[in-house]
């Protein structure tokens, strides 16, 4: 068969290990030939490729970032955009297309397999939000890397007796935040699920304080939001999808907590690091199990569909089921993060 593969959105780390996978699967195993579209749907649109083979696909599995290289393109929002994508596939000749991405790029496989176009999803999100899985690679990665940063601001905000707020990434989900927050021992860990109480955070830091801890960490989702100013931005301008760029819930927090309490309070921002650099074991080995399992969806002929992880097993849901909602944290831990937190009578 001859499979287009592309990959679309933020990217992650693990994006070269799927990619890698299916190719190896399907070259070794079919005799597939494969055409990779470079950025996204970008480049579909615009027809620009390369060819994914065993020579090109070796030695990516560590690498984060994509070979593909990856973009925000909204091709709803481009007059004619999907009559383009489909002379474009249609003239490379493909049976299936492959599309590595999130909810965005995956609302974009949905429309096209309406058209008929024959695709199969794989979930890459750091923020861990597409329903009907149980996880999408990347989102251990941006975890481990955010407890490091956790774990790390520990000691420097013992030192200085100080209130570090760390602002992670996650968009409308909690993921990130109550996951490295947990695993690094926050004291206070603030998601988009629950409006903030910064009543509630300050109290909690002044416990600490008033039980001999001079120092208090708090973990920010970047979507977390006071309830009368709503999500943070970094401007207003918006993505070709509508999302707007948070930003900043961290260091807001930061100064309504030292002006709160009067201890001194720094914040910092971890950003894209939580992107960067090479998958860990556990995203490699998601990754890979995905990236095998979309080639074989492909040869199984069962399209417009997205390959998923249930509790340890990998299976497949329609493309619609997995951009109807976006997952976000549950009550289970939410609890969890509660049961470490002192009572308000306490
Ligand atoms: O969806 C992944 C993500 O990293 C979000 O957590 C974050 O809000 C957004 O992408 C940042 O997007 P960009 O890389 O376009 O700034």
């Amino acid at each position: 068969m001859r499979v287009g593969m592309l990959t679309g959105g933020g990217d992650c780390p693990g994006l070269n290990a799927v990619i890698r996978a299916a190719v190896r699967k399907g070259i070794l195993h079919h005799g597939d030939e494969f055409v990779g579209f470079m950025e996204g749907w970008r480049g579909v649109l615009d027809d620009v490729t390369m060819p994914l083979t065993l020579e090109t696909t070796s030695g990516i599995l560590h690498r984060g970032g994509t070979i593909l290289r990856s973009s925000r393109t909204n091709v709803k929002k481009i007059s004619g955009g999907f009559e383009k994508c489909v002379e474009v596939l249609g003239k490379h000749k493909l049976d299936a297309l492959i599309a590595l991405g999130g909810d965005d790029t995956q609302s974009i496989s949905l429309a096209l397999s309406e058209k008929g176009v024959k695709c199969v999803g794989v979930p890459k999100t750091i923020d861990n939000d597409l329903n009907g899985t149980d996880a999408c690679f990347g989102f251990d990665t941006a975890v481990g890397i955010a407890t490091e940063a956790v774990d790390r601001l520990h000691s420097t905000a013992e030192a200085h007796n100080r209130v570090m707020v760390c602002e992670v990434m996650g968009r409308d989900a909690g993921w990130i935040a109550i996951t490295a927050g947990i695993a690094g021992g926050a004291d206070v860990i603030l998601v988009p699920e629950v409006p903030i109480d910064i009543e509630e955070v300050c109290r909690l830091v002044k416990y600490r304080r008033e039980h001999g801890k001079k120092f208090s960490i708090v973990v920010a989702a970047e979507g977390a939001q006071f309830p009368e100013t709503g999500q943070a931005t970094h401007g207003t301008a918006v993505d070709s999808f509508g999302h707007a760029r948070l930003s900043g819930i961290g260091q807001a927090l930061a100064e309504e907590i030292e002006k709160r309490t009067g201890y001194e309070t720094r914040s910092v921002n971890l950003g894209h690091t939580q992107r960067g650099g090479t998958p860990s074991a556990y995203d490699r080995m998601l990754a890979t199990r995905y990236g095998v399992a979309a080639i074989d969806l492909v040869h199984a002929g069962k399209f417009g569909r997205l390959v998923v992880l249930k509790g340890t097993e990998i299976t497949d849901i329609p493309l619609a089921d997995a951009i109807a909602k976006t997952r976000t944290v549950g009550e289970d831990l939410l609890t969890v993060m509660k049961s470490l937190q002192p009572l308000a009578s306490s």
